[in-house]
């Protein structure tokens, strides 16, 4: 799989210029974001991947195979960046979801054993209003045991008030589960988003 970095952005000005369908990945911080993206394109330490959480600060764009961008965003709501830093991401974080003309589609990844955090349920309601196709793409599925897994997904799917038809996904960066799953909806995206569905 070809994979460009294109750089990083502070904010939404000087980015380079929108040429290909753009997916974020989401998430509250350390939740897996640089990790599934290193997972998905088979480079290991492509997103930088940290034992600290926040560090991420900047929008991370990658070009895969010259036909879709992957921007690895901050992890958002990590207590132990400065109050203010934090606000300020969570700002620029909601101009980028509710107004970005590039935004295409969205992952929104939610660690497999933690609840939905506030944060959480305004992402995807901000999502659904602005009616950006959209993926809850559940993380760290090794970490958690079988009997414990349906009722996670129950309290994901409840606490974000996903539908039925909501993609779904599950993955583990680590175990090597749920890559072509991701994938096919990032094509079923494409799909539709040449066609001007
Ligand atoms: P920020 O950029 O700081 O918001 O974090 P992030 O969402 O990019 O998370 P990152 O990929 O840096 O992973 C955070 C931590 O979770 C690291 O210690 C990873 O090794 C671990 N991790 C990521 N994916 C998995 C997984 O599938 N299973 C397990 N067990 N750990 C994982
Ligand atoms: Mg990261």
């Amino acid at each position: 799989m070809q994979v460009d970095f294109l750089g990083s952005f502070p904010g939404l000005d000087g980015r380079p210029e929108p040429v290909c369908p753009e997916f974020c990945l989401l998430g509250r911080s350390n939740c897996g974001k640089s990790s599934l993206i290193n997972y998905l394109l088979r480079r290991k330490g492509m997103a930088r991947i940290s034992r600290q959480p926040g560090k991420t600060q900047l929008f991370n764009y990658f070009r895969v195979q010259d036909r879709y961008d992957f921007v690895d965003l901050p992890g958002y709501g990590y207590a132990k960046v400065a109050k203010t830093r934090r606000e300020a991401w969570w700002t620029l974080l909601c101009r980028y979801l509710e107004r970005d003309e590039r935004l295409t589609a969205a992952l929104h990844l939610m660690d497999a054993r933690r609840a939905p955090s506030d944060h959480d349920r305004e992402v995807a309601a901000m999502l659904r209003e602005r009616g950006v196709p959209s993926a809850v793409v559940v993380t760290k599925l090794d970490k958690l045991n079988q009997r414990d897994r349906m009722p996670a997904f129950r309290g994901i799917i409840e606490g974000l008030s996903l539908d039925a038809e909501s993609p779904f996904l599950l993955t583990s960066s680590h175990r090597g589960t749920g890559r072509e799953e991701v994938l096919a909806w990032i094509e079923e995206v494409l799909t539709l988003n040449a066609d001007g569905v």
